[in-house]
Parts: structure tokens; sequence; C-alpha cells
């Protein structure tokens, strides 16, 4: 079995039920031939954090449709030989969940089931502000490391970890092929202190601990499915260690970090810094041969990556697919060169959790409700979380210089030149500017690639025999 694996992220609200998911797979399969299609979440959900705050891990949202649905969706998938992958928030759940509620209520079973603290710690969450939370009626602080509304699970516990293999049973059982598990290494928290780095959540003292190891190792080390794992927290999400530490839990690791190392469009940001591409390159050529490492220019906690980087978005294909790239990820609308959405001026109208924390924090700061909106549109990630006209796919299908034909032709070169697959990297050059320089060395065969983010010159993949094979002006 190749070591190499595509996998396509679709975002379920955008796109509509999952029977009309099942419908545009055939599309997506015969261009680009993803081995996993990964969904984020659809479970019921009050959908604060776009589904990431679940209520019920078991139940479809009645929006999406029922497990049947979801079964042909499965099989629809196979007939391609893509399997689908399930989004596990396993950090937290929705303060909305039975076992919330119960818990609140000092029930004796449920009691344990979140971190509840006599006393809040200095930290902060993720999306701002403190990370614990008072509830009157336990009279106790729970934690939070995303909102509020997302209580973060007690993994010390062995009734949570009961829960969650029987979900992973449950979808497997459905006909998941397996997993992408949220915010996978900021579990297990105990014995917890005051943080000792000002305006970060403290838990980066605590995260990763060989407890949260143990978790996932119990949770996840089975042979029939595979894994991607979600690491986050600022620079540290990029750690090899990480990836090291839970090599026999997960098949890949998701690294945000190569989304832009400098984090510029990151959401959390209070404004738009630019792209440093020497840095950031650097770190891609440096984190590409690692097999398990994810190579992904978009997701949906970013905005659209041809509007981040002002570039064609076939530089970024040739990236993606001409690195050694094991695991590389593609945000549905990006093989089509989708840019930002045209997004409102009024901040009511973002569903997005984040985008309204930073507008807060901004105006908090003095800045008007223009300045305000002017960062939160350039930043949300409500851009790339937007419907796409899935009827480009046979406009762009019929025409050769497409971003949709070029994506074709990248990913068949990946999947069958062994100089691409398999070759060994060289970094040539890379400036700040943005030009990039590289080899791939398979078996006394060379090719050379040059990228130019200035498109200053041609972008070119030459072969052994000094051909050009690619050719981007
Ligand atoms: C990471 C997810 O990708 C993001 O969308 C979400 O807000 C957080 N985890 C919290 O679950």
């Amino acid at each position: 079995m190749s070591k190499h694996k595509l996998i396509y992220q679709i975002y379920p609200s955008a796109v509509g039920d999952l029977r009309d998911i099942a419908a545009i797979i055939p599309r997506i399969a015969e261009k680009l031939h993803p081995d996993y299609i990964w969904l984020n979440p659809f479970f019921e959900s009050p959908w604060v954090d776009g589904g990431y705050d679940v209520k019920d891990y078991c139940k479809i949202a009645t929006r999406f449709g029922k497990l049947k649905d979801f079964e042909y969706l499965v099989k629809v998938a196979k007939k391609y030989n893509i399997g689908i992958l399930i989004d596990l928030v396993i950090n937290h759940t929705s303060i909305e969940h039975e076992w919330f509620k119960k818990s609140v209520l000092h029930d004796p079973i449920y009691k344990d089931y979140y971190v509840w603290l006599d006393k809040p710690l200095n930290w902060q969450s993720f999306f701002g502000g403190p990370a614990f939370d008072y509830s009157p009626l336990r009279d106790k602080y729970y934690l939070h490391l995303y909102d509020k509304n997302q209580p973060d699970l007690n993994w010390n516990n062995p009734r949570v970890l009961k829960e969650f293999q029987k979900i992973i049973d449950f979808w497997v059982k459905a006909g998941a092929a397996g997993f992408r598990v949220d915010s996978a290494n900021v579990l297990a928290e105990s014995d917890l202190k005051h943080g000792r780095i000002p305006g970060l959540p403290g838990f980066f003292e605590y995260y990763q601990k060989p407890q949260t190891v143990k978790v996932l190792e119990k949770l996840f080390s089975r042979k029939d499915i595979y894994t991607i794992a979600e690491p986050v927290g600022g620079e540290f999400y990029s750690k090899r260690k990480f990836h090291e530490l839970t090599n026999k839990a997960f098949s890949a690791s998701f690294n945000v970090g190569t989304l832009d190392v400098a984090d510029s469009f990151f959401s959390t940001k209070d404004r738009v810094y630019p792209v440093k591409y020497r840095r950031w390159l650097k770190k891609l050529s440096k984190w590409a041969p690692e097999e398990k490492f994810s190579i992904a220019f978009e997701s949906h906690d970013a905005p659209r990556a041809v509007s981040r980087f002002n570039t064609d978005p076939r530089l970024l294909a040739m990236l993606q697919f001409l690195l050694p790239s094991y695991n590389p990820c593609i945000y549905q609308g990006q093989e089509l060169g989708v840019e930002n959405a045209e997004l409102s001026n009024n901040i009511e109208d973002y569903p997005g959790v984040q985008s309204r924390q930073v507008y807060r924090r901004l105006r908090r700061k003095g800045k008007s409700v223009a300045e305000a909106m002017k960062v939160v549109k350039m930043t949300s990630r409500d851009n790339a979380r937007q419907p796409i006209d899935w009827g480009e796919y046979i406009l762009q299908g019929n025409r050769e210089e497409s971003v949709l034909s070029f994506y074709e032709r990248i990913i068949r070169l990946w999947r069958e030149d062994m100089v691409i697959a398999e070759g060994d990297l060289k970094v040539k050059k890379i400036t700040r500017a943005g030009v990039f320089d590289f080899e791939r060395n398979y078996k006394g065969k060379t090719y050379k690639v040059h990228i130019d983010f200035t498109r200053k010159t041609p972008s070119t993949l030459m072969d052994d025999k000094g051909e050009v094979v690619i050719r981007v002006k």
C-alpha cells in the first residue's frame, strides 16, 4: 500500500446535506482521486463554533440527514476507493451536551467528566479571554481552552475514555474509514497551575504529557482505520515531538504550520501581517520529507490561500505536490482557485465565534467599526466556509489551461512519477521575496523545480532530460 494519501476536506454546511455531498463525490473522484474525504463535524450542535461544539457525537444534525444518508455517502465514496474520515472533537464538548448538563449538577457519574477547579487559573483561551468560567450551579470553575460554550473534557477520567471508545466503534461500524482528531495534543490536563508565560494559554506547560499519549494510543492504535491528528498551539504545533510521540496512535499529523508559519492570516490575529516567504519555505522544506506530516495550504480555519498569498493558485499546487508530500490535504474549492468570499461589513452576519471575538477585541482597543471590519474581512475563517460553485468542475474540467486541469495533472505526477513520489529533496535557493529552487533526486534521476512567487520569471518543473514538464508564466 502506498504511503502517499491524498486527503480532500469538505466543510459540510457549505455544501448541503449528506446526499448533496454524495452527489459531488464522483466529480472530485474523477479529477483528483483522493484516498480520503475528511468531513468537518456534522453532528448535533448549537453551532457556536461551526460544529466543533458537539451536543451528541452519534447523532447527525437534522439538516445534514440521518445515519442511512451517511451510510449511503460511504457507499458512494467506496465505489471510488475513497474512505470517509469523521472529525472527532475530543478535547471538549458543547455546553449543551448531556454529560456537561449532568456534570454541572454534580451527578455522581458525570461530575468528573470535565475539568472543574475551585479557583480559576490565569490561562487564556485560544479565542481570547479567560480560559475558566464560573458555574453558579456547581459553584466551581470549568476549563475551556476554546469558547466558554466548549467545556474541556477531563481525560484523567477513564469513563471519558470509554465513552469515546464507544463513539469510535459506532462510526467505524457505520462505515467510517478513520478520523481527523481535533486539538489532539491538549488533552489530559491534571495538577494544573498558573501559567508562567503571560498572555498565553497556561496549558502550554501541560500539554503533550505521557498521559495524553497513552490516552491517544488507547483510542486510536488500531490497524483498521486511518487517523490524522491535529496538534494545536502557536509555534508548538509544528514541533516534531508530538508527531514522534504519537507515532503509534496516528497514521498522520495535520501540520497547521504549513498553512503559513508566520500565521500572518490567522483569524486570531488583530492585524494582517505580510507573508514571510523565506521562513515559510525553509520550514516547509524541512517538514516535507517527514512521512507523517501533512502539507496543507488551506482549511476551514483560514482564509483562502490564493487571497492570502495573492498569487496564482498553480504556484501553490506546484509547491504542495512537487515537494516530497505524503499526506497532502486539499480544501474544497482550492483545486478551482476559489478566492476569499465577499463578506459582509456587518459583524452580526458572521457565524464564526472567532471573527466576533477579534471584532470585539479591536473595538475595545479603540478601532473604528470600519477599521475592525477591514481586519475581520481579511482574516475571517468564514471566508473559506461559503458555498462554492460546483458547476466549475464541469467548466474547468473541459479546459486544459484551467486550475482544475492543472491540479489533475500535477496530482497524477505526484502519484505516478517515482522522482516526484519518492525522490530526495535538495534545496538550492530560497529568497525573501519568494523564489524557491529545489531538486528531487531518485535513482540517478534529477528533476529541477523553480517556483517564483514574485512572478517575475516562469515557474517550471524540468525533468532529468532537461525538458520542461510544467511551466506557469
Ligand atoms: C480546531 C478546528 O479546526 C477549529 O475549527 C475549531 O475551532 C477548534 N479546533 C476547536 O474545536
